[in-house]
């Protein structure tokens, strides 16, 4: 079948051979072929950050990326931001905060906080923080606590650093 392909990837530490459409995005294969619903799909192009993941460690809308582009490539998604000795600090912040309401939204919130913290210079303020973060929509409006708890885990990081 001319619309098939066969893809190799490692997802959250794990090598996954995925066979799928050619049309597959990214977002579908880790849900439906994965079976990693954590990556939640909002509006399915390229407009809310739900469905955001990390790519070779980069930030990706894996609604806007097929499936096929990740061969050979390393994804990381929410189920993956936890490290063997529990929460990522994140996360901890999150559920201090009170940083989610449905919670819908929270996965993409995560992974875009994650690679935000790994560019010091951008989260010096809460204007920073909301510009860097302004792609991933929240309907329940929990911003102002999103931001605090991404500006606690930078504060955080920043005194361990120094
Ligand atoms: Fe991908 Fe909304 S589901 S940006
Ligand atoms: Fe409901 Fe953000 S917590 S959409």
């Amino acid at each position: 079948d001319q619309y098939v392909v066969d893809i190799l990837t490692v997802v959250n530490g794990v090598p996954q051979q995925w066979r799928v459409d050619t049309r597959t995005t990214l977002l579908e294969a880790l849900r439906d072929t994965a079976g990693l619903t954590g990556t939640k799909r909002g509006c399915d192009q390229g407009a809310c950050g739900a469905c955001t993941v990390h790519v070779d460690g980069n930030r990706v809308l894996s609604c806007l990326m097929l499936a096929a582009q990740a061969d050979g490539r390393t994804v990381t998604t929410v189920e993956g931001l936890a490290g063997e000795l529990g929460l990522h600090p994140l996360q901890e912040a999150f559920l201090r905060h009170d940083a989610f309401q449905c919670g819908f939204c929270t996965p993409g919130q995560l992974m875009s906080a994650a690679c935000l913290l790994r560019e010091p210079g951008r989260t010096r303020s809460d204007a920073d923080i909301r510009e860097y973060m302004s792609g991933n929509l929240c309907r329940c409006g929990a911003y102002d606590n999103i931001v605090a708890a991404i500006r606690d885990v930078a504060a955080q990081q920043a005194e361990d650093g120094a």
